[in-house]
């Protein structure tokens, strides 16, 4: 049977509620008897408080409590969570020290937001200051082994790398630095906590992920889980910044608690820069060698990323390599430089994106090397199977992206030479970069009800970061209840509904519809039950398999007119609902298969030879991404994603001051994101790519693979129109005069 909803481009289900302001985001509820914190944070990067002097701001109107380092309460599950890498150990209060710049030291609660505000900046602080460490290429050598996260550490050896560089016919050797960037999400990270009773707590919060919000809480404050109900049910982008819980969502929850009211806490634009995580600065070398034919004997990537002094976070961009080719000889190894920052996460392909721009890039010097097509190159070293560990992908269609993409673009037009196309005092430049992400999946839960009315819910408590989430829902939903899709309402977004997953890693999609689709299904058994169960429906005495339904109707495949709609049916039945529910969880076989989505990025340059101006004026970008289920929202997917990527490629870099360790580029007038006009038409195609081994959707995740490539084929096409390799992103003009 073949899908009616599933493959629609649907528009946004929730699309008219965000246009018109319905869509209820976390800083917009507003609980009785609310009150605003404001937090105060360190002015300096290193060092502990001495002093504070908080009697004025104590003092002013309606001021209810100042918390400190010496009053705050203390949290029983802090130290306990320091012991896990990927979690950010807090800065919340718990003891004097100060390890960046714009640290939470005080948090001031009024009764209003400008109350609160004015009384902050009355808190006066002394500080002992400690030397700081600010820049990380002067700390190399204080590197550490980067840790564990999700999966092992960072890192692959197999074959000698070494032993095949050093007899290599043809070798590129190069470093590549990428900056910290932030992820500047629409809707800035705000929380509203409420204590119901002393034992029982709500709280209204911007992220990634309810139900892993509330673990996180549970086990930081010492509260039983099922005490604890977050609810996010729009969420206004995200990035990875919004996957973890940050300080102030701890800092609102304590407010809560000192003032026995409402705390609402939402930071400004400004402190998302210092109060949430961001993507770490790296310095990456990748060595290749080469056959005299192009095929590729030796990968070697090694290099760092900062840290936080109190945290082990690595961006793990050094993976890619043991996987993305053909190599019989791969070393990847890489370090934590810990500094006086904030503590770094996750960011819209972390690892992949930076790390596909220093491999991507060295690919683009050794094809210049061999004096072969760039393309050509990737085709040569294409992996049939996983090279890391010779499982058979679950699917893979990155020579039919390489083949549509380089059709599309016009790509065998391309002449080798760099500076030989141009077009009046504009260089012109073409260049590609592979994009690939792995498929994740992790347990989901859903609930499928169909409604006396005619109408269902399906409930599965993840997360729409604006990404389509609940459209795609919706859709599956309605598949298998054979109703419209404007019958069926999709709810996420809170931990009273049944557990989704996080929406990391790409994987919202491929975790959750299967167990939604099987919830669906569930509820649609039950209603063909009932009805040849009920002796007054006309499809009573029917086999169940001989019941079908379509549209809300229950029909006899024998005799189509032989029906009832499943209104009518719940209404005989005095029933004010029919439910089905399913768990999914990844299956043991799926493990016999590497799974990763890949695709490729073809992009064109224009350069001004005298300004050093870049526009990008074409992107094509091919993905083989399993199966769509929605094509309009997963275009915009890659489109977002591929803009996410003209980001890292030309304008995002936030800047800290070398002296005091504050960020200068705190504001989207100094930290630049692509705007409209930086932003060509981006032409995004789907190969048919069918996977039967990934999980029972058949999905592969869309979300970060777009980012991925994106900036190394900016870079390559920037040297094939300039003649000059920038290895040190982002490529602003200064660096091509
Ligand atoms: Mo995404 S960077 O895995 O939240």
């Amino acid at each position: 049977m073949s899908d009616k909803i599933i493959g629609q481009p649907l528009d946004r289900v929730d699309g008219r509620l965000k246009v018109t302001g319905q869509a209820q985001y976390a800083a917009e509820f507003n609980p009785p008897n609310m009150t605003y914190a404001v937090i105060v944070q360190s002015t300096v990067p290193r060092g502990s408080v001495l002093r504070m002097q908080t009697a004025e701001a104590e003092k002013a109107p309606g001021v209810l409590a100042v918390l400190t380092p010496r009053n705050a309460p203390k949290l029983p599950g802090v130290d306990k969570f320091a012991a896990v890498p990927i979690l950010p150990r807090l800065t919340v209060m718990q003891d004097s020290e100060v390890l960046y710049n714009g640290q939470p030291i005080a948090l001031v609660v009024a009764d209003t937001l400008e109350r609160a505000t004015h009384a902050a900046s009355l808190v006066r602080t002394f500080y002992v200051d400690k030397p700081a460490k600010l820049d990380m290429e002067a700390e190399l050598e204080n590197g550490q082994p980067a840790p564990a996260q999700f999966g092992p550490p960072p890192g692959h050896t197999r074959g000698d790398a070494a032993a095949a560089l050093a007899a290599a016919k043809v070798r590129v050797e190069a470093t590549y630095r990428t900056p910290t960037e932030h992820h500047n999400p629409m809707e800035p990270h705000a929380s509203i906590a409420v204590w119901d009773d002393p034992e029982h707590l709500t709280v209204y919060d911007a992220n990634q992920g309810v139900f892993f919000t509330r673990q996180f809480i549970a086990g930081l404050i010492g509260l039983p889980q099922e005490n604890i109900r977050i609810i996010s049910r729009y969420v206004g982008g995200g990035f990875g910044c919004k996957a973890l819980p940050w300080s102030h969502l701890i800092l609102s929850i304590m407010a809560a608690k000192a003032v026995n009211r409402p705390v609402k806490l939402v930071l400004s634009r400004r402190q998302m820069f210092t109060l949430v995580g961001y993507r770490p600065k790296t310095l990456q070398k990748v060595e290749l060698a080469a056959d005299a034919k192009g095929k590729l004997t030796a990968i070697r990537h090694t290099g760092y990323s900062e840290t936080s002094e109190n945290d082990g976070f690595n961006e793990p961009f050094s993976n890619i390599s043991g996987m993305l080719y053909a190599c019989p000889n791969v070393t990847a190894s890489q370090q934590i430089v810990r500094l006086s920052t904030s503590t770094p996460t996750f960011m819209r392909g972390p690892g992949e994106a930076p790390g596909t721009y220093a491999l991507e890039s060295a690919m683009d010097e050794l094809a210049y090397a061999l004096k072969m097509d760039p393309l050509e190159l990737r085709r040569i070293n294409h992996a049939d199977k996983d090279p890391e560990d010779g499982r058979p992908w679950s699917s893979k269609s990155l020579l039919e992206c390489y083949r549509w993409g380089a059709e599309r673009f016009g790509w065998k037009k391309r002449s080798l030479q760099p500076r030989s196309m141009r077009d009046g005092d504009v260089l012109i430049g073409w260049g590609m970069g592979t994009a690939t992400f792995p498929a994740f999946r992790s347990p989901a839960s859903a609930l499928a009800r169909v409604m006396a009315d005619g109408t269902a819910v399906v409930q599965c408590g993840g997360s729409d970061l604006g990404t389509g989430a609940y459209t795609v829902f919706t859709q599956v939903a309605a598949e298998e209840l054979k109703l419209p899709a404007e019958k069926v309402r999709a709810e996420m977004g809170d931990t009273v509904l049944p557990p989704g997953p996080l929406a990391g890693g790409s994987s919202t999609t491929a975790s959750a519809t299967p167990a939604i689709r099987n919830a669906a299904i569930e509820a649609r058994r039950k209603l063909v039950q009932l009805a040849v169960a009920d002796k007054a429906s006309p499809l009573h005495g029917l086999a169940e398999k001989d019941v079908d339904a379509e549209a809300g109707r229950l029909f006899s495949l024998k005799d189509k007119s032989r029906g009832e709609t499943y209104a009518q049916l719940l209404a005989r039945q005095g029933l004010p609902h029919v439910e089905g529910k399913a768990d999914a969880a990844p299956l043991p076989e799926e493990r016999k298969y590497s799974s990763h989505a890949f695709g490729v990025h073809f992009v064109e340059v224009r350069v001004d030879e005298a300004l050093g101006t870049v526009r990008v004026s074409r992107i094509v970008s091919a993905m083989g991404a399993g199966r769509i289920l929605n094509p309009k929202t997963a275009r915009s997917q890659i489109i977002g994603g591929v803009i996410f990527g003209l980001g890292m490629a030309l304008t995002e870099e936030t800047l800290r001051d070398p002296r005091t360790g504050r960020v200068m580029t705190a504001d989207l007038a100094d930290y630049h994101v692509p705007v409209q006009a930086d932003v060509p038409d981006i032409d995004v195609h789907f190969v048919d790519e069918k996977d039967p081994h990934v999980n029972p959707m058949g999905v592969k995740g869309i979300g970060e693979i777009g980012t991925t490539g994106v900036a190394a084929a900016v870079a390559n096409a920037v040297f094939h129109a300039t003649g000059k390799r920038v290895r040190d992103l982002p490529i602003t003009l200064d660096k091509l005069l």
